[in-house]
């Protein structure tokens, strides 16, 4: 008889706790004066952040067999980058922001350079889990998952996004623009999430065109979810500031769309993610769901 499948509560909480072990293994305190560092990565990547990608990386492994602790590892590969991403994006340089995950930023509890250091460090471990024989030990699949999350990351992917966004208190972006901008920003990470679960399971390219379709849908559905949030949530539930795009003159869907047509636009999205998966039938049903958590979050 099959296992019963895991509700998508419990399939989050055990990618939680597998990502908070697999962190406190990889980041032990160094007894010199670069333990400062080290205590303020752990404090970035340990215990906070709901763990989408993470969750993704592990869901789309899953549908080809692919060993846990490795897809956790990729997992990890890329919420190193995540969470660098957001220490940088909470420097008074970027967004200037006090709390993240429901505590003070980074750079409130250490200071920028410290901050700046961490999330360096943070993108350099990304890439040396990619390269340990337990990700995989197939050395092709570990320099295929590199240069996936190398792209992602860079200038054509996460970091390009910020720098679109960053400017666009300047510009006058139509909707295509802010799609590039979104799609690079947060679609990046997410897409590269599910394209590594793929490339662990030995999938080819050609058979990877459904679920990039389905990337690509709930990565544009996630940021405006994120977008809605800063208008309508919760600052204690989403643990961060909220209400700031609008000030900082941040152009989302939310700005040029209003938010009726943004949440509608998201949930078409969503569904759309879902019959891309069709073909796979039940084994897809927590990539779906997960799909669904993505525009009905409140964090
Ligand atoms: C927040 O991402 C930043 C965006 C890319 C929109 P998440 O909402 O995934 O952040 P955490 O890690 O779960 O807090
Ligand atoms: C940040 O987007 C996306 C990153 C690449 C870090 P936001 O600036 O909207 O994220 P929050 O709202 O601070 O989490
Ligand atoms: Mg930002
Ligand atoms: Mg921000
Ligand atoms: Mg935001």
């Amino acid at each position: 008889m099959s296992p019963m499948p895991e509700t998508l509560a419990e399939a989050f909480a055990r990618v939680q706790e597998d990502v908070d072990a697999a962190f406190d293994a990889y980041l032990p305190v160094p007894q010199d004066t670069r333990a400062r560092l080290v205590e303020a990565m752990r404090y970035a990547v340990i215990g906070g952040g709901k763990r989408v990608r993470p969750l993704l990386v592990c869901s789309t492994a899953r549908l080809f067999g692919v060993d846990r602790d490795a897809a956790v590892a990729a997992g990890c590969a890329v919420e190193a980058i995540h969470a660098y991403s957001l220490i940088h994006d909470d420097l008074p340089c970027m967004d200037d922001d006090d709390m993240r995950h429901g505590k003070p930023t980074l750079h409130k509890v250490y200071d920028d350079a410290t901050a700046v250091l961490a999330g360096d460090c943070l993108h350099a471990l990304a890439f040396d889990i990619l390269t340990m024989p337990g990700t995989s030990s197939d050395p092709f699949v570990r320099a295929e998952l590199v240069a996936t999350l190398a792209k992602a990351s860079g200038h054509e992917g996460m970091a390009g996004g910020q720098m679109m966004d960053i400017v666009s208190d300047e510009e006058q972006y139509d909707i295509r623009q802010v799609t590039r901008l979104q799609q690079l920003k947060t679609g990046a990470l997410l897409a590269a999430s599910v394209e590594m679960g793929a490339i662990l399971g030995k999938v080819p390219p050609e058979g990877r065109t459904h679920l990039r379709a389905y990337a690509r849908d709930i990565g544009l559905a996630f940021q405006i979810a994120d977008d809605l949030l800063d208008v309508e949530g919760d600052e204690a539930k989403a643990g961060k500031a909220l209400r700031k795009d609008e000030g900082q003159g941040k152009q989302t869907f939310v700005t040029l769309m209003g938010r009726d047509k943004a949440r509608a636009q998201a949930e078409m999205l969503v569904d759309q993610a879902g019959e891309h998966l069709s073909s796979y039938g039940s084994d897809a049903q927590a990539l779906v769901e997960l799909a669904h958590f993505i525009v009905k979050r409140d964090h």
